[in-house]
């Protein structure tokens, strides 16, 4: 098989590596779509809180057909076209994954494999960590990005109104398309903005920004209000003032899909089985990613990291 190894910090080099046998438990996928996700490019600068040993394989989700099975697997069959959370290993033309954490679908490869971890963490974040309702108004920053564009979508389907903000008219424009009722400039005062779009302020912030963004969003919440902690793109941890969290009895919550999908395979099984209903259902319809053959995975994940992407990238083997 092919793969993209990061043998030193902060480089990729494509390298014919061996195609893994699937042991007990697991299936051998021959992957159609590799996800590009802003971990990935963590892993490889050695800037993620996991630092795996060096050589290893990024990419930590993908699409593609299951090719054969463990001894003991019966489903899914070879021929299966599933998409799988693989943590590292994603960015290469083979792969073994446990049959429990593969999932069947019927969305085309590019956007399969760039669907998991961006609505399971909406939804994660918006039924299980705190109740979006519907008819509330929720905020969500870095609206153009994966994780923003996919929480508009889920946000939407659960039927909430939608204030999409992001820097760009491009990203401002995508997110719209995926359903957002208004959009926010992010370098206009967005407490202020939030504040007048919702009657005096939102429900739910969802944030995978952090930064500067952080203390006028938390200002923009309502009485009762609730700010979801998903990430920090900006790369720096904001630091929120708790008096503005007493004041109007707000919450935060932390969102750590990541982990908890690890600890919980079976509850993340249905979590993903229930969001790839709404997409057979046409609930939620995820945009189709920009899509670069696998030796572009520097090049893309610079991109992501320098916020030139609009939505996500899928690389093909
Ligand atoms: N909590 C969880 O379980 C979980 C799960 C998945 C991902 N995440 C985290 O969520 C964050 C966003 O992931 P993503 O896939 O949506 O990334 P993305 O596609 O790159 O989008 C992030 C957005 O953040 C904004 N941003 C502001 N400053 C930035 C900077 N200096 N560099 C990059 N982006 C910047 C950009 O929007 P504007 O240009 O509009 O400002 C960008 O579109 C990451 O930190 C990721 O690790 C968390």
């Amino acid at each position: 098989m092919r793969a993209l190894v990061c043998e030193e910090l902060g480089s990729l080099s494509l390298r014919d590596l061996p195609t893994p046998e699937p042991g007990p438990g697991q299936v051998l996928i021959e992957v159609e779509a590799a996800g590009v996700n802003f971990v990935d490019g963590l892993f490889v600068q050695g800037r993620y809180q996991i630092k795996p040993p060096l050589p290893f394989v990024p990419g930590s989700e993908i699409a593609g057909t299951v090719v054969a099975t463990g001894p003991d697997v019966t489903t899914p069959a070879p021929g299966t076209r599933v998409v799988a959370m693989c943590g590292l290993g994603g960015f290469a033309t083979h792969i073994t994954a446990p049959a429990l954490t593969t999932v069947p679908t019927t969305l085309d490869a590019p956007r399969a494999a760039t669907f998991i971890q961006s609505y399971c963490t909406a939804l994660f974040a918006l039924k299980n960590r705190t109740t979006l309702a519907p008819n509330e108004t929720i905020l969500i920053l870095g609206a153009g990005g994966g994780v923003g564009l996919a929480a508009v979508q889920v946000a939407k389907a659960l039927g909430a109104r939608v204030l999409a903000a992001a820097s760009t008219p491009e990203k401002r424009e995508a997110a719209r398309s995926a359903g957002a009722d208004e959009t926010i400039d992010t370098t206009d005062d967005i407490k202020t903005a939030a504040r007048s779009l919702s009657d005096g302020g939102v429900d739910v912030i969802y944030d995978p920004v952090g930064g500067d963004l952080a203390d006028p969003a938390l200002r923009a919440l309502r009485e009762g209000g609730r700010y979801t902690v998903i990430g920090f793109a900006s790369g720096t941890i904001p630091s929120l003032p708790l008096n503005q969290v007493l004041l109007r009895n707000r919450t935060v919550v932390g969102v750590d899909w990541g982990a908890w999908q690890l600890h919980h395979p079976l509850e993340q099984r249905a979590l993903l089985e229930t969001l790839l209903t709404w997409t057979d259902e046409g609930k939620i319809t995820p945009p189709s990613p920009r899509t670069e053959p696998l030796e572009r995975a520097a090049e893309v994940l610079a991109d992501l990291h320098e916020r030139r992407v609009v939505g996500k990238v899928a690389l093909i083997p």
